[in-house]
């Protein structure tokens, strides 16, 4: 071996961490020794900063980014019966928001090199349905969606687009940020994310001031004077200390991102000067703005090389090893192995390799030696 071994993680927090440590800590003491901990005015200026930051009229936060997804189907008032056309090549949240109050996932095949839904499969699914009353893309791994496309098809078809921009905070379609192009943007604050929190938090995101509402009210059991109720909601309030975390997280989220662009970047060139039997991420026309929370390769053995690269001292992830489809909770759905080729076959080949923002380019240059190392060696 080449090279001495090297400890490489997926992603490093506590680097993240260390240098922020004082600025946070100087927002959390005063909330701690107050012990106002359920809303107050770190959740307001989080929201007006985010509302800001995705250029959208409202945020509303919550207690995850899969409470956002429930929270925006509810406030749709989406039940049994209903349907929503969605990719099966994401986090379970996506389709187990939908589920969880009795709607009916629709899924439809993914694009092979962007990862996200592909719009050409969506008029179909509107054919072999009724009762669609939404459409969710996801902005996955950081790219958007290609969205024009979706939302002509909901206008078409009286659907609305709602986006799980979970892992896309501040990725722009066209120049337009993620989370205000659709009806409602759904985010996760989960502590992976390009934005994380100290914990779980979400927020929803909404140009529409009926929906905004509603949204407010959904989160405090429905209710925004205590006692009393207009709605049946749930409690799914954004938790205080997460706010005010986030709110300082927020000052650095652009030079994280650029970071995080900028080891994407030195990955495509380097690995493009190498004759390697793996498919680099490719970001699209319409990408204007990639902030790659992943950067995810398709590669022949990927589980033999995440092994090669767990011996080596590398992190790396498969996002997803099985898609949305194929999960035995959804199999009354009715879809078997095959339904959905690209999404199946990605899910095979996959594999997230680090990209966070602290990592050296020594770190990266590593990552690559060790992944050219396995197919010389393995030629
Ligand atoms: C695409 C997607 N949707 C939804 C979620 C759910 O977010 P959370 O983990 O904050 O509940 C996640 C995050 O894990 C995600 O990646």
């Amino acid at each position: 071996m080449s090279t001495q071994t090297r400890h490489v993680p997926l992603l490093d927090l506590a680097a993240q961490h260390a240098p922020i440590r004082e600025e946070i800590l100087a927002e959390l003491i005063p909330l701690i020794d107050s012990q106002r901990f359920i809303m107050g005015p770190a959740v307001g200026e989080l929201e007006c900063k985010i509302a800001g930051y995705t250029e959208s009229r409202f945020a509303i936060g919550c207690a995850s980014g899969s409470d956002a997804l429930l929270l925006a189907w509810m406030a749709l008032e989406l039940g049994p019966g209903d349907k929503v056309i969605t990719t099966p090549y994401s986090f379970f949240a996506t389709a187990g928001s939908l589920a969880r109050i009795g709607v009916e996932p629709v899924f439809v095949d993914i694009d092979p090199v962007t990862f996200n839904m592909d719009p050409n499969q969506v008029e179909d699914a509107f054919h072999r349905h009724q009762d669609i009353w939404a459409i969710q893309p996801v902005h996955l791994f950081g790219g958007c969606a290609d969205m024009d496309p979706l939302l002509e098809l909901g206008l078409k078809h009286g659907a609305v687009v709602v986006e799980d921009a979970a892992q896309a905070i501040g990725a722009e379609y066209k120049g337009r940020r993620c989370g205000a192009i659709g009806a409602m943007g759904c985010f996760s604050f989960y502590p992976g994310k390009n934005l994380g929190a100290y914990g779980d938090a979400g927020i929803v995101t909404t140009n529409d001031p009926e929906l905004a509402g509603l949204l407010a009210k959904l989160r405090l059991h429905g209710g925004r004077d205590k006692y009393y109720h207009e709605l049946v909601g749930i409690n799914s309030r954004i938790d205080t200390l997460q706010a005010a975390v986030l709110k300082v997280k927020m000052g650095h989220l652009d030079g994280w991102t650029v970071r995080r662009q900028e080891n994407a970047a030195r990955y495509l060139k380097l690995f493009s000067a190498m004759d390697l039997p793996i498919q680099l991420p490719v970001i699209a026309p319409y990408q204007t703005r990639h902030v790659f929370n992943q950067f995810t390769i398709q590669c022949d053995r990927r589980d033999e090389l995440k092994a090669h690269l767990t011996s080596r001292g590398v992190g790396s992830e498969i996002y997803y090893p099985l898609p949305l489809h194929l999960q035995q909770c959804f199999a009354d759905l009715g879809y078997a192995a095959g339904d959905l080729p690209v999404s199946e076959q990605v899910a095979k080949r996959a594999l997230s390799l680090p990209v966070y923002p602290e990592m050296s380019e020594e770190d990266q240059d590593y990552v690559v030696s060790v992944v050219a190392e396995f197919y010389k060696d393995s030629k």
